[in-house]
């Protein structure tokens, strides 16, 4: 039976870069007999301006329906000044907490070829592979109460809550555990444990959880010393979990460590594996309508929704085995530009990927 697929393009480059992971998909789908109906829906800022939402409602029974969704990013300057309450950022809220999608899996790697892209030297970075497993619908992201009141002196005053319950710190955990057994078998939880109860919760849950892994290695960390140890010696962590907004900040500057925003997928999983996909960097606007920004991010997207909700790790492969081709290649996106390669625009880096998966049949 065949798989949906909601493809949500939305603001900034978004609509580039998914036109090259559609294309990808095409070939799996004809030339390699991947089962998949793609549907398409608007969510962000160009939703908002044709619905007055940028979560329409059609679009979230949409993204509830299908087996997995590819997301390229939302938001842009056009939609700063609005609320809150209806900005880009929001149909990217919505449709975590209304698809449960609690499990942000995102990956740093470094492409041996991209070495000379990190800012750190080389031999800091060299061969790192770290898996930042992020808590996605909970924590001062959604906590309440929240909002901006005026005091009695006419002063205003705003604030937001930071709440976790054992439950969604378990669930958290236990993916964080099931995933390092399938790695190298290391969990470093990360809290601020010696200031904020919930993460004084947190980091007991943890610990509790930990002793179903006996063969997994836990060690706790401060958010403050973990951003410090990821940029002094990353190579030492396998798996990190931790918070929402923690994970919001180790996890850019964890990409950051790879040279290339460009290249990291990100997925988001709910309980019963239907997931969300979407590369790490965002809309950057300063670049969108050029074509030249980099759609290999969008593209690894598409190997891990393979592999974790439509369950064809073979077509994951595939994908990781052309982008890495490509490279071998010579082929850069601007922002990876570098002496020696041959910088290409966006269609012709999803068309190279195309070529690379065709010729490995
Ligand atoms: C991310 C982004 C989002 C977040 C924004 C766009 C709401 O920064 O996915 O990391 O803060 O979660
Ligand atoms: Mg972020």
């Amino acid at each position: 039976m065949s798989k949906t697929i909601l493809i949500l393009p939305g603001d900034g480059i978004g609509p580039e870069i998914i036109a090259e992971a559609v294309k990808v998909l095409e070939c799996l789908r004809d030339d390699f007999g991947l089962a998949i109906e793609m549907q398409q829906a608007l969510v962000g800022g160009c939703a908002y301006d044709a619905t007055g939402s940028p979560l329409p409602e059609e679009t979230l029974n949409q993204a509830k329906a299908a087996d997995a969704v590819l997301l390229g990013a939302v938001g842009g300057a056009k939609w700063e000044p609005l609320p809150i309450a209806v900005r880009p950022e929001k149909g990217l809220l919505g449709l975590r907490a209304g698809l449960g999608l609690f499990a942000n899996l995102r990956p740093a790697i470094l492409y041996p070829q991209l070495a000379a892209a990190s800012t750190l030297k080389p031999d800091v970075v060299a061969g790192l592979d770290l898996m930042i497993i992020r808590e996605l619908t909970g924590g001062i992201y959604f906590g309440q109460p929240r909002g901006v009141e005026t005091l009695d002196s006419g002063e205003r005053r705003g604030f937001n809550t930071l709440v976790y319950s054992e439950s969604e710190i378990e669930r958290i955990c236990r993916v964080a555990f099931d995933i390092a057994m399938k790695r190298n078998k290391r969990v470093c939880s990360v809290d601020k444990a010696n200031v904020l109860e919930a993460t004084e919760l947190w980091r007991e849950v943890a610990t509790q959880v930990g002793q179903d892994y006996p063969e997994v290695e836990l060690s706790h960390m401060y958010v403050d010393n973990a951003a410090m140890q990821l940029v002094r010696a990353p190579k030492q962590f396998d798996v990190m979990v931790t918070t929402n907004m923690f994970g919001d900040i180790l996890s850019d500057c964890a990409a950051m460590l790879t040279g290339s925003i460009g290249m990291l997928p990100s997925a988001a999983l709910n309980e019963s594996g239907q997931g969300m996909y979407e590369p790490i960097h965002g809309s950057a606007p300063d670049i969108a309508g050029k074509g030249v920004a980099n759609p290999l991010a969008t593209i690894l997207s598409v190997a891990m929704m393979l592999r974790y909700s439509l369950a064809a790790p073979e077509q994951a492969e595939r994908i990781e085995k052309a982008v890495e081709k490509v490279l071998d290649q010579g082929l850069r996106s601007a922002d990876l530009a570098s002496p020696g390669a041959t910088t290409v625009g966006t269609a012709a880096m999803g068309d190279a990927v195309v070529a690379a998966l065709r010729e490995a049949r």
